[in-house]
């Protein structure tokens, strides 16, 4: 089972990531848990160059940086995990391309989805979890969190990047409502989990009947 987690930043997907792997692991199953960026060698550094502020990135070069990170992560560690029958939760995905890139950054859409399915290779989530929350609710958060400090180059994006991004979200959502989760992320964390591993319980269900 591949899950991925999306939404902007600050909206709680990694709060309610963990609380799944706890989740998933008081029942006994291996999970896999990846960052995106990162997970390997390679999607680490191209994690550091994307997220400094050091240099300017164009939207295409920061298209294929991503891409090329997540290639790397899919062939080392998600197609490896998927074979040994792993459960595997992303802490972001391909979607987040669709909506920051594509969405965010203005690049065409068509192209943005062909450099996708190079990256993937094909390997899609079963299941993905949209946290819903707006660019003002989210930024609110990141100031209380501990580990927040400076921004990242992402996350200086501005107020109308985000909006474009979470617009982003709730379209390709609606484009596939088999996959898609929205989830409404005002709510405390308690009664998101709650959705969340109903929603889990379901596919499984759905899955060995
Ligand atoms: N449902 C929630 N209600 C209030 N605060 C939350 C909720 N979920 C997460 N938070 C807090 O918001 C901040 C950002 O959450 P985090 O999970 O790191 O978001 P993301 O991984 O999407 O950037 C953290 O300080 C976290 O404790
Ligand atoms: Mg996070």
């Amino acid at each position: 089972m591949f899950i991925s987690f999306e939404g902007i930043d600050g909206s709680g997907k990694s709060t309610q990531l963990t609380m799944l792997r706890e989740w998933f692991e008081s029942r006994g199953s291996g999970v896999t848990v990846i960052r995106e960026p990162g997970a390997t060698l390679l999607s680490e550094s191209i994690r550091e160059i994307l997220l400094s502020t050091k240099q300017s990135i164009t939207p295409t070069a920061e298209l294929l940086l991503f891409s090329a990170a997540r290639t790397q992560l899919v062939e080392k560690v998600i197609e490896p995990a998927l074979e040994s029958g792993s459960i595997i939760l992303c802490d972001r995905y391909v979607d987040s391309t669709t909506a920051y890139q594509g969405y965010g950054r203005g690049l065409d859409l068509t192209a943005v989805q062909a450099i996708n399915s190079i990256a993937t290779r094909g390997v899609m989530p079963g299941l993905t979890f949209f946290i819903d929350v707006r660019y003002e609710q989210a930024q609110q958060r990141m100031q209380f969190s501990e580990g927040g400090g400076e921004p990242d180059r992402m996350e200086r994006a501005g107020r109308e990047f985000f909006n474009r991004v979470r617009d982003g979200y709730l379209a390709i959502s609606q484009q596939d409502v088999k996959r898609f989760v929205v989830i409404d992320g005002y709510r405390d964390r308690a009664s998101i989990h709650f959705d969340i591993i109903s929603e889990v319980e379901r596919r499984l269900h759905t899955v060995s009947s």
